[in-house]
């Protein structure tokens, strides 16, 4: 079969992966091929237990690959075969030199662009879908400026604004898609190139165009804001609990204004995941480098609520039950970073089993769908761990739960039957507000949740 466009992404992780199963979905007659270093990853998209779970890709995959969606290894092949080329490798805060613990590592996207520069036999777009700092487009056309004949490329930034969980969902409903080009004629019709693609399944009102530098630091800067959203209304949480405040009921007579709007007003444990953090301290670094100290105290700051929301999570666990943790059983229920993923990239419950552990608690861990990262992420962790899938196995013995993740499963438990196989007083802390506190006070829980009054048995101890 003749295909119209020969599409290449290279990175086929958590973004590159589905998007590029949603064109090849949505585009029959693309060719949509995904390429990746690591060849155990393009093993495991070839075969029936995917790298990357997400709701509603096993299916399209069954129905795209193979005919229109390719998982390949061979890099420099494709990259002479493609005429358009996703960039969406991975670009982690830096460990190293300047700017590290802030600053985005870009090894691995100079490296990809050196590539594409290397085996390139003909003039290509490339688009820009990590998110990354802006003006990075420019190095990368720096590079691959100094291509040899009549060869040339045009880089476009189109950043991926799909959550996890809902990855599929919101590729195929986007609230919009942004790319961003050089407004030079071969810019222009390199952006009208990609529109094209899009437009077959985006209203054309959702697909919006900007420069490339607004649509670089737009990645940044949404980000930010809904991380913000979320320190926010933590911050509020610790109000609320000294005044007698529910902050769910804060939460909701907020949103209801419709200019604030009531969407990532939930208060937790913190925000976790790949993007927000790095994200945040990626545009801090970049107002520093700048001489910008006061707005790159402001965004810091998102990132230090959402430090102190767990530090304060772990020390009313430790003062509610009795100041030691020695020796006690404590099931965390929930440890990727948010529900319906496997991802526990950035997990708050990362650092809550660490300090759990450093009070010498000892931790039963239960996901339905993260266990195999949870040992991975603990597995440097010389304390007492235990993993066990099913939730009513986990929790016998313990002397609490700590609830972490918002899995829906966790607010359909048998709460009566955990009780009876819980050590007594038993407790509950739910860092997500996710199950009937009341129903598992009247159980004989004692009951703690985040920015509401807890639910205490106790005489004279007040909730929190
Ligand atoms: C990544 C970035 O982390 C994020 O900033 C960006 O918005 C989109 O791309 P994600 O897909 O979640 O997000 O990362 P990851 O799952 O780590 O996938 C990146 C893939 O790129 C990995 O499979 C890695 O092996 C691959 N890669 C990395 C290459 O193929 N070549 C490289 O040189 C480096
Ligand atoms: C985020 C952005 O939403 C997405 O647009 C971008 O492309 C990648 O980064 P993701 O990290 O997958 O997506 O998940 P998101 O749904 O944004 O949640 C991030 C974290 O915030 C999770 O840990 C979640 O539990 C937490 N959160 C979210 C809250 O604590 N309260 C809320 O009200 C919303």
């Amino acid at each position: 079969m003749k295909f119209k466009k020969k599409i290449l992404c290279i990175g086929a992780g958590y973004v590159g992966g589905p998007t590029m199963a949603m064109i090849a979905h949505k585009c029959p007659d693309y060719r949509v091929t995904v390429v990746d270093i690591n060849h155990e990853r393009i093993d495991a998209w070839n075969s029936s237990e995917l790298p990357v779970y997400e709701p509603g890709l096993a299916a399209i995959i069954k129905k795209t690959r193979g005919k229109n969606l390719f998982f390949d290894k061979d890099i420099a092949g494709q990259i002479k075969e493609n005429d358009i080329i996703f960039v969406s490798v991975n670009t982690p805060t830096k460990t190293f030199g300047a700017g590290a613990g802030m600053a985005s590592d870009l090894q691995f996207l100079e490296k990809t662009a050196r590539e594409i520069l290397k085996y390139s036999q003909s003039s290509k777009i490339i688009i820009e879908k990590s998110t990354l700092p802006v003006k990075t487009a420019l190095a990368m056309e720096r590079i691959l400026s100094s291509a040899k004949g009549k060869i040339s490329f045009e880089v476009l930034s189109n950043p991926e604004f799909m959550a996890e969980g809902s990855a599929m969902k919101d590729l195929e409903n986007p609230d919009r898609v942004l790319i961003g080009s050089r407004e030079t004629i071969s810019g222009l019709k390199a952006r009208k190139e990609l529109v094209e693609i899009y437009a077959r399944w985006v209203p054309k009102e959702k697909i919006i165009t900007s420069n490339i530098w607004s649509s670089e630091l737009s990645k940044l800067v949404a980000n930010a804001f809904l991380a913000q959203r979320v320190s926010s209304i933590n911050s509020i949480s610790v109000l609320c609990e000294i005044a007698d405040a529910d902050v769910s009921e804060v939460a909701r007579a907020v949103g209801l204004d419709s200019r604030i709007g009531g969407k990532f007003l939930n208060a937790g444990i913190g925000f976790g995941g790949s993007c927000f953090k790095k994200d945040i301290l990626n545009l801090v670094y970049l107002c520093r480098f700048y001489g910008l100290p006061e707005v790159a105290d402001y965004w810091e700051s998102v990132v230090k609520i959402n430090k102190y929301q767990q530090e304060r999570f772990i020390l009313h666990i430790l003062s509610t039950m009795f100041n030691t943790l020695a020796g006690k059983k404590i099931c965390i229920l929930g440890f990727s970073f948010k529900a319906n993923t496997g991802d526990t990239r950035e997990s708050p419950a990362i650092y809550i089993t660490r300090r759990l552990l450093a009070e010498c608690a000892d931790v039963v861990i239960s996901d339905p769908k993260a266990m195999g990262n949870a040992a991975l992420d603990l597995a440097d962790e010389a304390g007492e761990i235990s993993y066990i899938k099913n939730p009513y196995e986990a929790v016998q013995g313990c002397h609490a739960i700590a609830i972490l993740t918002d899995w829906d499963l966790y607010k359909k438990l048998d709460y009566k039957k955990i009780y009876q196989s819980m050590v007594k007083p038993a407790f509950i802390f739910d860092g997500r507000n996710i199950i009937d506190h009341k129903k598992c006070f009247e159980i004989g829980f004692n009951v703690y949740p985040i920015g509401k009054p807890g639910l205490s048995h106790f005489k004279n101890q007040p909730g929190i």
